[in-house]
């Protein structure tokens, strides 16, 4: 498997044993922070890594083991506290999205100052960030190598994405994630499925994106039955790290629409919800309607999943459930009431899709998204 660094707004090392590559920019610095969450950072071996080489550095540091998924803006807020009273010269995030994007978060807020929402709701300008150092450990964020950093605002219950700052460098080594539990390990990437499906078709897509999209699809779909049925498959991992990856540009370059924006709302809602789950419940729904509008694009990504798609609009629900049977063949059968959701809760999903941050997110979605189309989705995946 080969190794390979890329020049990317983030200086990315990608492959096995990547962690050397931080040393020379952590050489510059005498005291960093760690920012992780409580368990996959040791479980994956990647902070004894981290602690090893800042020990061989001589450089003096705090782990802040506080981060859980579906960050809230309250807790992105006492971070930042503590890391401002440590007063590091770089920030360290190990994890996956939540870790890294609360990171980058931090690292802005202790910088320019101010609070989590104001970047959120881009009351504030971030134009600049202590240096932070990505160790990415799931392959579905693509956190590592965007700048886009999301959380929850508590009194509200919006997540929201912004672009906040690039990580400085980031280190994908797929042994990191070789002990991502199985719901793990499907969450992140249909995450990552979903990052191509949007970037490939939002208002902003483009060549570029599209050739990301196609090629990060063709290998979640070639590789993650592989990782479900052999966890330990660190080739099966090095490709679901590297579609993640340049999905993960992919949005970079022409973000996510509609299944991000209404998986934002239910997660916000109901933060037990995973991302990826959410994503993968109302996600075929949606598909339908992404397909009718750009069905070329939608019928070379999904190609691998069913051949005789050839891109005209009339193909849109044999699409979806191309994407339904694959999900269900890989073990996904969630729907939203397994997470506390009812009928009830859809005036609320409306409401919030009527707020601002949403409606301007909306404008990347190929179609005009109306209420039925909502109503619709969210009572078929109850
Ligand atoms: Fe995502």
């Amino acid at each position: 498997m080969t190794r390979f660094t890329l020049n990317t707004p983030t200086k990315l090392c990608f492959g096995e044993k990547c962690i050397e590559f931080l040393e020379p920019y952590l050489r510059s610095h005498r005291r960093v922070a760690i920012v992780c969450g409580r368990k996959s950072a040791r479980v994956s071996g990647a902070l004894q890594d981290v602690e090893q080489l800042l020990g061989k550095l001589g450089i003096e540091y705090i782990v802040i083991d506080k981060v859980v998924p579906n960050p809230s803006c309250s807790l992105i807020d006492a971070v930042a506290e503590e890391v401002w009273r440590f007063g590091p010269h770089a920030l360290i995030a190990i994890g996956g999205g939540s870790a890294i994007d609360t990171a980058k978060l931090v690292a802005t807020i202790v910088a320019c100052g101010g609070s989590c929402r104001d970047y959120l709701y881009g009351a504030r300008k971030a134009s600049r960030n202590l240096p932070l150092y990505a160790i990415n450990l799931t392959h579905g964020t693509g956190s590592e190598v965007d700048r886009y950093a999301v959380a929850t605002i508590d009194e509200t219950r919006e997540k929201l994405g912004a672009g906040v700052c690039y990580p400085t460098a980031s280190v994908d080594d797929p042994r990191y994630t070789l002990t991502l539990p199985r719901n793990q390990t499907l969450y992140t990437s249909i995450d990552a499925l979903f990052h191509a499906i949007e970037a490939a078709t939002s208002t902003l897509a483009n060549p570029f994106t599209e050739m990301l999209s196609v090629e990060a699809a063709r290998k979640i779909f070639e590789y993650l039955p592989k990782a479900l049925e052999k966890p330990d498959d660190v080739d099966a991992r090095y490709w679901l790290l590297y579609a993640s990856m340049i999905a993960g540009i992919a949005i970079d370059v022409a973000a996510t629409h509609i299944v991000h924006i209404l998986e934002h709302v239910l997660s916000g809602l109901r933060p037990e919800l995973p991302h990826g789950a959410g994503l993968g419940i109302v996600g075929p729904k949606l598909l339908e309607h992404i397909y009718r509008a750009k069905p070329r694009i939608c019928a070379e990504i999904l190609k691998p999943l069913d051949p005789s798609l050839s891109g005209s609009p009339e193909e849109a629900s044999r699409a979806r459930k191309s994407l339904e049977k694959f999900l269900r063949d890989v073990g996904f059968d969630e729907k939203l009431s397994n997470y506390g959701f009812t009928e009830k809760d859809l005036e609320n999903v409306l409401k919030l899709l009527e707020t601002k941050p949403f409606r301007s997110w909306m404008r990347l979605t190929p179609f005009e998204v109306t209420k039925q189309i909502i109503e619709e989705t969210y009572l078929e995946n109850l």
